[in-house]
């Protein structure tokens, strides 16, 4: 039946609502999404998704070549109404305050505050900052020659990519918060798209939780009794007011993933990701053991531990550069 339902969208979508239920939950985690997204206008607990994208087009504004001396009015005012909107809000990230007002600061300075779109924006702004205000770091654009610079070789970063290997066995030992907190670091410095970084890491350590979760995904049978740790990778649906944007969370989650098993590596601890498949009835016993809205969706599930080295590991032979690069 599938296959003979491919010929078009439509037809595809009747299969999709009378024979298969493959897309039920994703298809309401997506409308769910843009529900919360429009209630919190785009703010999730002490950061915004509109504040964070928003900021990063200014910022990208801020970068031509040439800078024009008036841009960004599509979406300026909503961005200072956002930003007004948190700045009273006490737990706000402080980190993304400043970020923001930072850009503020930068972009009313260089554009012409003569334009009225940006004379009002202006108004609105300034009344939002306290006079007595602490001056805050610069987090603006900076030149490309003042970029953080590394000392890694390429054989360096080979080495490391080498070293990592999916592990199955570890010994019975608990993972230091403070390892996982510096490999999130790590994972954290991923590009995500419009610098939102729409996701969080669960930690899952204690019992009788982590026997219930490890066994969910089918990809752990026969070692799922011997992972000490399951971080689950979790992404945010509500970050985009559009269903255009839904598999934004598992490319920025899997950028952030990679970095953070990169990471644990250099933090002699080893990792196995874990598919996560998109089947709902697992989806629904998943979020009620993680406490997750449907909108938030789980990515992957990453066991993690020290590496017990009297187990073996797969040798998992890779593709050759040439079978993957297509040169147009
Ligand atoms: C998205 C993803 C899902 C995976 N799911 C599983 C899984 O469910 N069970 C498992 O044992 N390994 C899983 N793996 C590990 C792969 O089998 C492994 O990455 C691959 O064989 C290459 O081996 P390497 O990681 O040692 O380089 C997964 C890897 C990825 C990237």
């Amino acid at each position: 039946m599938s296959p003979l339902c491919s010929g078009n969208g439509f037809i595809s979508s009747l299969y999709f609502t009378f024979f298969s239920r493959d897309f039920y939950y994703e298809h309401r985690a997506i409308l769910m999404a843009q529900r919360a997204y429009k209630k919190n206008r785009g703010v999730h607990g002490n950061s915004s998704a509109l504040l964070r994208r928003n900021i990063h087009r200014l910022e990208k504004g801020l970068i031509m070549r040439p800078r024009r001396d008036v841009f960004a009015l599509d979406y300026l005012l909503e961005t200072v109404l956002v930003y007004k909107d948190v700045f009273s809000n006490k737990g706000f990230s402080q980190c993304e305050l400043a970020w923001a007002e930072s850009v503020f600061e930068k972009y009313f300075s260089v554009v012409n505050r003569s334009h009225p779109d940006i004379a009002y924006a202006y108004k609105v702004y300034v009344q939002i900052t306290p006079n007595n205000h602490e001056p805050i770091k610069e987090k603006i654009p900076y030149l490309q020659a003042n970029k953080a610079k590394h000392t890694v070789s390429y054989n360096q970063l080979m080495d490391l990519c080498l070293a990592r290997r999916s592990n199955r066995w570890f010994l019975n030992k608990p993972i230091e918060d403070e390892k996982v907190t510096q490999a999130v670091a790590a994972a954290l410095q991923a590009p995500s798209a419009c610098n939102r970084q729409p996701y969080e890491f669960y930690k899952i350590e204690s019992q009788p939780l982590l026997s219930q979760l490890v066994k969910l995904p089918g990809g752990t049978a026969g070692f799922a009794e011997n992972i000490p740790c399951l971080m689950a990778v979790v992404g945010d649906l509500s970050y985009y007011p559009e269903a255009r944007d839904r598999h934004v969370i598992y490319i920025d989650g899997s950028l952030a993933s990679m970095q953070f098993m990169l990471a644990l590596e250099t933090l002699d601890l080893a990792s196995c990701p874990i598919n996560w498949p998109e089947l709902h009835t697992l989806d629904k016993r998943v979020s009620k053991l993680l406490g997750l809205p449907e909108y938030k969706r789980v990515v992957m599930f990453i066991a993690v531990g020290y590496p017990d080295d009297s187990g073996h590991i797969a040798y998992s032979e890779k593709k050759l550069p040439e079978d993957v690069i297509k040169r147009l």
